[in-house]
């Protein structure tokens, strides 16, 4: 972590504090690669995580104080390590921290008592679909560990994180912290989420990932974040109908749309879409439609685990919501095998279908991400896609190697010169990826 990044916190750190830093924490940022709005139906993914993230370095208090700073423009923080502690308001940078600190004194019933000052950079634009979120979330919990000398293996942290960053509002998976915290370099990984599982997979030499920002701020606080609680919900009724409609008899109740998956035989997608498709009206039903679905009325469905918060007089759109999840957890398959036998040209055909489906199923593109698209395959990518939740945010493109310049060169002339986005700022909104080591603890 010898670098000019960690040399600015360190010193503004000293010059805050008037004591150096004991310890500096680095957890990435991801790029999804294939597997989107998989994660929270309990199916895989493949992302890597990218060489830009969250930077940490702090020293241990002797109170239950949690001070913050940071070295761009957000405020600084102080809060007390107490049960429950309270979230500053909807989008506050310090949530995230305070996700970090509840759900570790949740999950370890005791023991993180005590403060920490801590000093934050970051190089992950937010909004972005790039995951700096979790980053923040997962640096803020090696850094709470570290400063109260609590050691917890990393796959254990990676199924904690999920559920603590539940705690901003948003119903998301596991993938960004589990890829944050146990990303190689030089990798993707292939993600399982039931039970947790991660495998390694390595990228073509040859072949770059370029993503490129839409400039859409793809707010996690607010709209963008009640689509995607939105998306949660109809995936939760379709995995209901789903399994009504296929008479499964699981020995546990159905929640998520995998817990349909795990019971049949391959080809599951194309077995539970077709019988989905031959009672369920391709459009947004009512949540009585839903219940009339399921045989029984809507307040028992609202009983059924993870529908709690269902909203009754919601709609739900839940054909083309389930065709996207399952379809794509299978070309999630498909791309990793791609990807291991050096089929370029199979793994570009499956990213370029989990965009069109991520648009036209999944509903979570714009005219930005689709015109990035364009502009990327038209300027020699092999395949482009959205990445991340969607709503706005980050495309990423896949492209040979020696086609990187005349890429980068397309989407300047075409994108970002009409958007006044010139010179060294056009670093900051479109990048090749390394694809980079997960999260370290360094003591100094
Ligand atoms: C966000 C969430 C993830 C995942 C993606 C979509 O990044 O935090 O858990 O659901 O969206 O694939």
């Amino acid at each position: 972590m010898n670098d000019a990044a960690f040399d600015a916190l360190l010193h503004r750190f000293a010059e805050h504090h008037g004591t150096p830093a004991s310890f500096a924490v680095r957890a990435p940022g991801r790029v999804n690669l294939i597997g989107e709005h998989t994660d929270y139906n309990g199916l895989p993914v493949l992302p890597m995580a990218i060489d830009r993230g969250v930077r940490m370095v702090g020293r241990r208090r002797d109170d239950d104080v949690v001070r913050l700073s940071n070295l761009g423009s957000f405020g600084d923080r102080e809060f007390t390590l107490v049960d429950p502690i309270t979230p500053y308001a909807a989008g506050d940078w310090g949530n995230y921290v305070k996700a970090a600190a509840q759900g570790l004194r949740k999950e370890l019933g005791g023991g993180l008592d005590r403060g920490v000052d801590l000093v934050v950079a970051g190089d992950v634009p937010d909004g972005a679909g790039l995951s700096s979120s979790s980053a923040l979330v997962v640096a803020s919990a090696l850094a709470l560990l570290a400063a109260n000398d609590i050691d917890v293996p990393y796959p254990d942290l990676a199924d904690w994180l999920p559920r603590a960053e539940q705690y901003v509002g948003t119903l998301s998976g596991g993938m960004d912290q589990t890829i944050s915290l146990l990303g190689q370099a030089g990798h993707a990984l292939r993600i399982d989420f039931r039970p947790l599982r991660q495998r390694l997979v390595p990228l073509p030499e040859d072949y770059v990932f370029v993503v490129a920002n839409s400039l859409v701020h793809a707010d996690k606080s607010g709209a963008a974040r009640a689509a995607y609680n939105q998306r949660v919900l109809e995936c939760r009724l379709a995995a209901q109908v789903a399994a009504h409609l296929l008479q499964l008899d699981t020995a546990r109740p159905v929640e998520l749309l995998a817990d349909v998956f795990a019971e049949l035989a391959p080809p599951r997608a194309a077995a539970i879409v077709a019988r989905m498709e031959a009672s369920v009206p391709p459009r947004a039903l009512t949540f009585g439609e839903i219940a009339l679905l399921c045989d029984t009325d809507p307040a028992e469905l609202r009983r059924r685990p993870g529908l709690e918060r269902a909203d009754e007089t919601g709609r739900y759109a839940l054909l083309a919501r389930a065709r996207h999840v399952l379809y794509e957890a299978e070309r999630v398959d498909d791309a990793e095998q791609a990807l291991l036998e050096g089929a370029v040209d199979r793994f570009a055909w499956n990213a370029r279908a989990s965009h069109a489906s991520c648009r036209d199923n999944y509903e979570i593109s714009c005219p930005e991400l689709e015109e990035l698209v364009a502009i990327a395959e038209a300027s020699g990518a092999e395949a482009a896609r959205l990445t991340g939740a969607g709503f706005g945010g980050c495309i990423v493109a896949f492209v040979p190697r020696d086609g990187v310049a005349a890429l980068l060169a397309g989407l300047d002339g075409h994108y970002y010169a009409r958007r006044g986005v010139r010179g060294e700022a056009l670093d900051r909104v479109r990048f090749p990826l390394q694809p980079a080591a997960g999260a370290e603890v360094v003591q100094l």
